[in-house]
């Protein structure tokens, strides 16, 4: 027992005396790198071992979501993780010496990290999660998320037909690439595509189509810094402003060509064609609110809706035009009828058999009459112009115009919209 006991007491005093190569914990690894013997400054300066040898920062880039395209703003909202990985020769520790520790996390703060910018930024907030993993070998690495607002020359020409290219550039301008610090990314395009679509949460307007990356470096007057461009393409689902504003737009036009040739009088169809372009103009508001206030060249879609406004108020002045022709000719009918009458007056005094010139004799003899029996002198329209062979051939000619006139202006959208 008493032997038992002193065999105890001197294995502990002997592993405590003779051992002290092998401590177990994350803060024997931590003493050893002697991080609170540094002072603030150390981590400001950059950990290059050997001078000439520029240091280099490889960067894992991770588009998780699409959250917003403001076409009038011309931004637009990712959120992505961003993964840095460096060298620090000064942070090293041989594993076999820390019971086979070899990474520790830490605090970003403890040592030197790459000062990055993304250079198209206008807003947004990274994650506060400021920790650091380091490996044995003094590799450190970082993950942070983003949620940032970029700026983005959206071309809006094909609205809502388009894709769009976005960049996020991320550079250090406070150490020069050539000498001190040099950005790579680390995966291919191709690979960060496949490992970002898996990881890819919305699934909303715009879809993630391609990316491609661009290593450079960028000449400022201080120097040349590394920059490394992700550039993002996307293509939106047009299918809501199809069924929002394409289609009912083609609707009222189909209406409003219908009402044009259909058969009500030319008042009635006046104030439909009205009626329909009052519709369309609430699409139109609509529209406003999406589109950028400038752009170099209209988009398509304005186009399209002030084309179908114009052939809208084409119609309506056509229908106007063809009641003033009708006015006109019944005037003149007025005039003829009531010329005819006297002749046909006197003819029935002077009892000479009756004879008609033409074949609309006889009834616009009775117009007067009808018009008379029914107790309204004023609304004569309907017979003349059935009967007139002049308008029949106007109103023909006047709207197998604006039809073909339609179809080559649907013809050019549609062309324009799919090229
Ligand atoms: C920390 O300081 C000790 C004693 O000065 C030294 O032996 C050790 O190498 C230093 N550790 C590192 C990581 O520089
Ligand atoms: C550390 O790893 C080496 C090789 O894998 C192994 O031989 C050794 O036993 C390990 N040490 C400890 C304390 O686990
Ligand atoms: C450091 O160790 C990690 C993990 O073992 C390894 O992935 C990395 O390539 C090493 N870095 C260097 C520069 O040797
Ligand atoms: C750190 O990054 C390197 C490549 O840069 C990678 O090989 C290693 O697995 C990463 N380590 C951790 C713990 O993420
Ligand atoms: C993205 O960057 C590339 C290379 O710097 C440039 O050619 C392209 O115009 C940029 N695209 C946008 C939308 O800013
Ligand atoms: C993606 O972009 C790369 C590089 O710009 C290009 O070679 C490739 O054809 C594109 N892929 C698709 C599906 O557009």
């Amino acid at each position: 027992m008493q032997g038992a006991f002193i065999a105890i007491l001197t294995f502990s005093l002997g592993t405590a005396g003779a051992a002290p190569r092998y401590v177990c914990t994350y803060y024997d690894v931590v003493e050893h790198l002697n991080i609170s013997s540094h002072s603030k400054l150390y981590t400001h300066i950059l950990p290059k071992a050997n001078l000439e040898e520029p240091m280099e920062v490889t960067m894992d880039f991770l588009l998780v979501a699409i959250l917003s395209v403001v076409e009038k703003l011309q931004t637009v909202s990712f959120y992505f993780v961003l993964h840095l990985s460096w060298k620090n020769p000064f942070a090293t520790w041989d594993p076999q010496d820390f019971c086979n520790i070899s990474k520790v996390v830490l605090p970003m703060d403890m040592y030197w990290s790459p000062p990055i910018f993304i250079l198209e930024r206008v807003n947004g907030q990274n994650s506060h999660l400021d920790y650091v993993t380091i490996m044995h070998n003094g590799t450190f690495n970082f993950s942070q998320t983003f949620q940032v607002t970029l700026t983005c020359s959206l071309m809006i020409l094909k609205f809502p037909f388009d894709s769009q290219m976005c960049n996020v550039s991320i550079a250090s301008y406070l150490h020069p690439a050539v000498t001190d610090l040099v950005m790579k990314a680390r995966r291919t395009a191709e690979e960060i595509m496949k490992y970002s679509q898996s990881f890819f949460l919305t699934d909303g307007e715009w879809k993630f189509t391609n990316m491609s990356i661009l290593e450079h470096t960028e000449m400022l007057e201080d120097g040349e810094f590394s920059v490394v461009t992700y550039m993002i393409s996307m293509d939106r689902r047009p299918i809501l402003y199809v069924l929002n504003l394409i289609l009912p737009t083609c609707a009222l036009y189909l209406l409003d060509m219908a009402v044009l040739f259909g058969p009500s009088s030319l008042e009635e169809k006046i104030s439909f064609q009205i009626t329909i372009i009052l519709g369309s103009s609430m699409l139109a508001v609509i529209l406003n609110n999406i589109l950028p206030t400038s752009s170099n060249k209209p988009p398509i879609i304005v186009v399209f809706f002030l084309g179908t406004f114009l052939l809208m108020i084409m119609a309506v002045l056509d229908t106007f035009f063809l009641l003033h022709e009708q006015h006109k000719s019944l005037r003149f009918n007025k005039t003829l009828g009531s010329f005819q009458q006297e002749v046909l007056v006197t003819r029935t005094i002077n009892k000479l058999p009756m004879e008609c010139p033409t074949k609309e004799g006889p009834q616009r003899l009775n117009l007067p009459k009808k018009d008379k029996e029914k107790g309204r002198p004023g609304n004569p329209q309907r017979h003349p112009m059935e009967q007139d062979p002049f308008l029949l051939v106007l109103e023909k000619v006047l709207l197998y115009t604006h039809f073909f006139l339609s179809l080559v202006f649907f013809a050019i959208i549609c062309i324009k919209w799919s090229s």
